[in-house]
């Protein structure tokens, strides 16, 4: 089980020396993955807090050369430097602020595995798309012209656009049957399995409704992770789950 948060252009130093703070002697569970996805200018800051702390750091994107003149951009280089394990691709703020395109998320996703980092390429569905019987079409577009050729360890976020800082999330059979449906597309493309992580109004509240979906294997929270005390909720439910689910 995989819990990421994303902070994406939140939080400051002393703000993030807070929540670090909380979580100095907190007990971690083996069995959930935790890493956090901080802004780019913060990451070396934070890999340092961390130091001692069983949590993983990743960028919120990445660039699909090593170095070079594109002003303004961060190479998957710097970010495995720096100790990141993973990188976002494709988030649909990114795709519509940054104009990111499949074919860019497909190439950037190439050079992370290259660089040794593990891309989590986001998938979602707008509106309209939902509501016209589109959401899977589009989704299988998506995953389709992103997936990188050649892969070992893919994660896949499905965050419906719509979802997103919203509160509102979609049924669990319409997660359950995206979740199938994205590891048949990747499957049937790769002969590879994924992981597909929910993301989109992650809470304390619904986090035990959405892991109880079959094929979720992680979240990827926005807003619920910028608080130490809702990100720990998070995890606490999902450490309980898990205890009760596998017994240990
Ligand atoms: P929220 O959890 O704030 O809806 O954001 C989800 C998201 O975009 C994570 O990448």
């Amino acid at each position: 089980m995989f819990i990421a948060a994303n902070w994406k252009m939140n939080l400051d130093k002393k703000s993030i020396n807070f929540f670090v703070e909380n979580l100095q002697h907190y007990k971690f569970s083996e069995n959930l993955q935790l890493c956090i996805f901080p802004p780019t200018i913060y990451i070396d800051f934070l890999s340092k807090l961390l130091e001692n702390i069983p949590i993983s750091i990743g960028g919120q994107n990445c660039h699909h050369q090593s170095f070079g003149a594109y002003t303004g951009e961060v190479s998957a280089t710097s970010l495995k430097e720096l100790g990141c394990d993973y990188v976002i691709l494709g988030h649909s703020e990114r795709r519509i602020y940054n104009k990111d395109t499949n074919e860019n998320i497909k190439k950037c996703s190439q050079f992370a595995i290259k660089s040794d980092l593990k891309p989590i390429i986001c998938v979602g569905e707008n509106f309209n798309q939902r509501n016209n019987g589109k959401a899977i079409d589009f989704i299988e577009k998506q995953i389709t012209d992103c997936l990188p050729e050649e892969f070992n360890e893919l994660i896949i976020a499905y965050e419906p656009i719509w979802s997103i800082g919203t509160g509102k999330i979609p049924h669990k059979t319409e997660i359950r049957e995206m979740h199938e449906n994205i590891k048949e597309i990747v499957f049937s493309k790769s002969k590879k399995n994924v992981k597909v992580l929910y993301g989109g109004s992650v809470n304390e509240q619904n986090i035990l409704e959405i892991l109880s979906v079959n094929n979720v294997d992680g979240i990827l929270v926005g807003g619920a992770s910028l608080k130490i005390k809702d990100f720990l909720a998070i995890y606490d439910s999902a450490v309980k789950y898990l205890q009760k689910k596998y017994n240990f």
